[in-house]
């Protein structure tokens, strides 16, 4: 079989996470595309060089050319500008949004078959534009948040139990902002309900956590937003569409009627396969956690909305 091509539109700090990592993983060959000259190209010599160390083959090139997205399996977007101190991510919304609409253009014209996977923030309103300009099927565009901010949550739980980061599964759903709402009977230390071995306060100062932590990372580098877990949340989504895994992961997914929503995308648990969002998983949420996931609707759909006044505009 050919190599599979995985395009990343950014080369960034994310861009470049993602690079190694894809590298690594050997998912397939890697395309770095930015607007800055030299950052790409260099990028992606530099992970050359280092292929032996790792045992690699994975070929990759940089570029200044959308056109070199021709062929690509999947398109990861971190093209934008990150937070500074002091910036919400709706702050990026109007710099960020005239980004995405030439990136869009773009995949649109030259990788139509893309799985196309969305991390320029602010993350609701980007993949909403993003499906809309583009004009691909909603099962192939996608929002990364949900699998950061379940595994910032199930980070924190270990932390706070003193157990293997990789045994604590979580869910954190909705708007990828403070209205975020993580769920206490969802998480599971190697399948132990997190009830049975943390109170309700504890769990509900690590939800208050995770809702910020993206605000924590900000705080202590100063010049830039996180990087490496973001990165690797979406290569954990490209693997699930390349080897057809068929992993749950929660994703920032167009609705359709689930949730009570209709046309927003949303963070929701989906199933990722070959097909991309092959299901949008409906869970049974508590009368205060329907309360608190329509809420950060309600944040996500202003966002939206003005994204479709700029559009008709
Ligand atoms: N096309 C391609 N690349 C672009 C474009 C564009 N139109 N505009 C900007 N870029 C590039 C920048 O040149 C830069 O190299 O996007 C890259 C963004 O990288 P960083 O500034 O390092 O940001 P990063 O930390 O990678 O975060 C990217 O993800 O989490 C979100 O809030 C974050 O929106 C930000 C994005």
């Amino acid at each position: 079989m050919a190599r599979r091509k995985i395009s990343l539109v950014g080369a960034g700090q994310i861009g470049g996470t993602m690079a190694l990592a894809l590298a690594q993983k050997q998912l397939g060959d890697v395309v770095l595309v930015d607007v800055v000259e030299g950052i790409p190209q260099g990028k992606a010599l530099d992970i050359m060089e280092g292929r032996l160390s790792i045992g690699t083959s994975t070929v990759l090139t940089g570029t200044n050319d959308y056109s070199d997205l021709a062929g690509s399996d999947v398109v990861i977007v971190t093209a934008g500008v990150p937070r500074k101190p002091g910036m919400t991510r709706d702050d990026l919304l109007n710099i960020n949004f005239g980004i995405i609409e030439k990136v869009g253009q773009a995949i649109s014209a030259s990788a139509p078959n893309a799985f196309v996977i969305v991390v320029t923030n602010p993350l609701d309103a980007m993949v909403y534009a993003m499906q809309k300009i583009s004009g691909l099927p909603a099962e192939r565009v996608v929002g990364m948040a949900g699998v950061l901010d379940s595994s910032r949550l199930a980070c924190f739980v270990a932390m706070e139990l003193g157990v293997a980061a990789d045994d604590v599964q979580a869910v954190v759903m909705g708007g990828h902002g403070p209205s975020m709402v993580s769920l206490y009977d969802f998480v599971s230390v190697s399948g132990i309900p997190l009830p049975q071995l943390m109170n309700r306060e504890t769990f509900d100062a690590l939800s208050k956590r995770t809702a910020m932590a993206g605000d924590e990372i900000v705080g202590l580098l100063k010049t830039g937003s996180a990087f490496y877990s973001p990165g690797l949340s979406a290569v954990k989504m490209a693997e699930a569409y390349l080897l057809d895994k068929k992993n749950v992961l929660t994703c920032a997914a167009l609705l359709n009627g689930q949730y009570g929503v209709n046309g927003l995308y949303c963070g929701v648990p989906v199933i990722i396969g070959a097909n991309g969002v092959e299901k949008i998983i409906e869970v049974k949420l508590s009368g205060e956690e329907k309360v608190a996931f329509d809420k950060s609707v309600e944040a996500v759909k202003g966002n939206a909305e003005w994204v479709d006044g700029k559009m008709k505009g």
